[in-house]
Parts: structure tokens; sequence; C-alpha cells
């Protein structure tokens, strides 16, 4: 069994991604409905944020729900939503004790206006602590963020702010909703997809992925543990050769 005496705390991801998947399997292959998987699901983003406090990790982002997820049954949708504020609840003091900084990114105005409410009173509390930087990816896809952050630069141009040839990486870079925070090193993602979902696909050009067959329920600390390890044994040449490096 990995410990995190297994890993190198000297070359450590700064910012970790996770695309949380296999939370319907996980209750159906227990008999019980999708909604039960979700509320176990909880419980590995817990036991995530704490391993990731533990190491010393500066940000971690988990996608809790896609702007395609708007699709899913009512009731799913439902439930989510309402996990969503009691886990706000439950847990905003232990965020506040682990100096730990929410930000949200995604179209949050599409949000029921409960949990917008409930978001802000955390985002209100959490923004000015120094710990993990926990982004929080919540009607969320990376084609509509992309979409977004070209909006505001064509505007730009026509107001003669911006001058088309002086479009660059860096400008699209601070118009995209994680502005000011590094790329993911690392991204995660569990059940056995090999499937990017439409996260963050300008900010992982270059991440190093980890897929495991791990259900995101049974997810835990030596399974974050044991990506950070795979993580440390890769090469990351950026375009260069293992010579240059
Ligand atoms: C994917 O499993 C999971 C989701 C779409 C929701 C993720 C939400 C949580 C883990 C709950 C709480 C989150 C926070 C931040 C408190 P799936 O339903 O797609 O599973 P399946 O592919 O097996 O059907």
């Amino acid at each position: 069994m990995v410990s995190v005496k297994d890993i190198d705390k000297s070359r450590l991801p700064k910012h970790v991604a996770i695309i949380m998947d296999g939370n319907g399997r996980w209750a159906r292959e227990r008999g019980m409905p999708r909604a039960y998987g979700h509320q176990n699901g909880a419980k590995a983003v817990r036991a995530t944020i704490e391993i990731a406090v533990e190491l010393g990790i500066e940000y971690l982002t988990l996608y809790a729900f896609s702007t395609e997820n708007w699709n899913r049954p009512k009731l799913e949708i439902e439930s989510l939503m309402s996990l969503l504020v009691s886990t706000i609840d439950s847990e905003s003091k232990s965020l506040i004790e682990n100096n730990i900084r929410i930000k949200i990114i995604g179209d949050t105005s599409t949000l029921p206006q409960s949990v917008q409410k409930k978001l802000n009173k955390v985002l209100e509390q959490t923004q000015h602590l120094t710990g993990l930087t926990l982004i929080v990816a919540l009607s969320y896809s990376s084609k509509w963020e992309i979409t977004e952050a070209t909006k505001i630069i064509a505007q730009q141009c026509l107001e003669g702010k911006v001058k088309a040839t002086e479009i660059n990486q860096e400008l699209l870079n601070q118009h995209l909703t994680t502005a000011g925070i590094p790329d993911p090193e690392l991204l995660i993602r569990t059940s056995g997809e090999f499937r990017i979902s439409n996260f963050l696909l300008w900010q992982i050009a270059y991440s190093e992925l980890y897929f495991t067959k791990t259900l995101w329920p049974d997810f835990n600390k030596a399974s974050f543990i044991e990506a950070i390890i795979d993580f440390q044994q890769r090469e990351r040449r950026f375009g260069k050769t293992s010579e240059q490096l």
C-alpha cells in the first residue's frame, strides 16, 4: 500500500485537476439510485481535499457539473444541486479552518438561486485564505469558456482597445475563467473512461493525463498518492528531446 512517504515532496505538481466519474455505475453496482453514488462521491471529494492539503498541493480543480450535465434527468440535477448546498453547509467551517480558498469556474448564472447564494457566501468567507485553492467547475465547459473569452476580445477590438495583431496566448489566458491560475500539470480521470469531456481543453495542453479504473466514490487518499507517484515517474519534455532537459 502506497503512502505519503513514497512521494518526492520537491517535485509535486502545483495544480491537479480531476474529472470525477463513475458515481452512477458505483450506485448501480449496489442496486441503489444514482443520487446515492453522488452522496458517496462527496465523501471522496473530502478525502481528496484532505490529502491535497496534507501534501501541500497549491491548486486542486474538481469537475463537479458540466454544461452538458444539464441534460440529465431533472431529479438527478436536483439531487446534485441539493448535495452541493448541503456539502457547502456542512464543510464550510472545515474549509476555513484548513485555510482553503474556494474559486468557482463556470456559468454560475445558470445555477439555482439557492446554490448561487451559498456559493457567494463561501467565496466571500474564503477569498482571503492562503492555503490550497480549491477550484470547483460548475456548469462549466471548455468550449463555453473559450467562446466567452473570444467574445470579450472581439468586443475590445471593436472598441479599438486591442488590435487584432495584438491577440496572443497571454491575452486569451487573461480572459479565461482560470486567469491567474497556473495550468494543471496533472489531470486525473476516474472510472476507466479515456475522455476529456470538454474540461480545461486550453489549460491541459501540456498536462500529464492519468486514467484509473477506480470509480469516483472509491477514490481515496491512496488513489491520489498513486496518481502523484505515476506523475513523478514521467519525463516532461515540453517538445524538447530527453538530452535537452
Ligand atoms: C460523475 O459520475 C459525477 C458527476 C457528474 C458529479 C460529481 C459530483 C460529486 C462527486 C458530488 C459532490 C461534489 C462536490 C464538489 C461537493 P456519473 O454520474 O457520470 O457516473 P456514471 O458515468 O457512472 O454514470
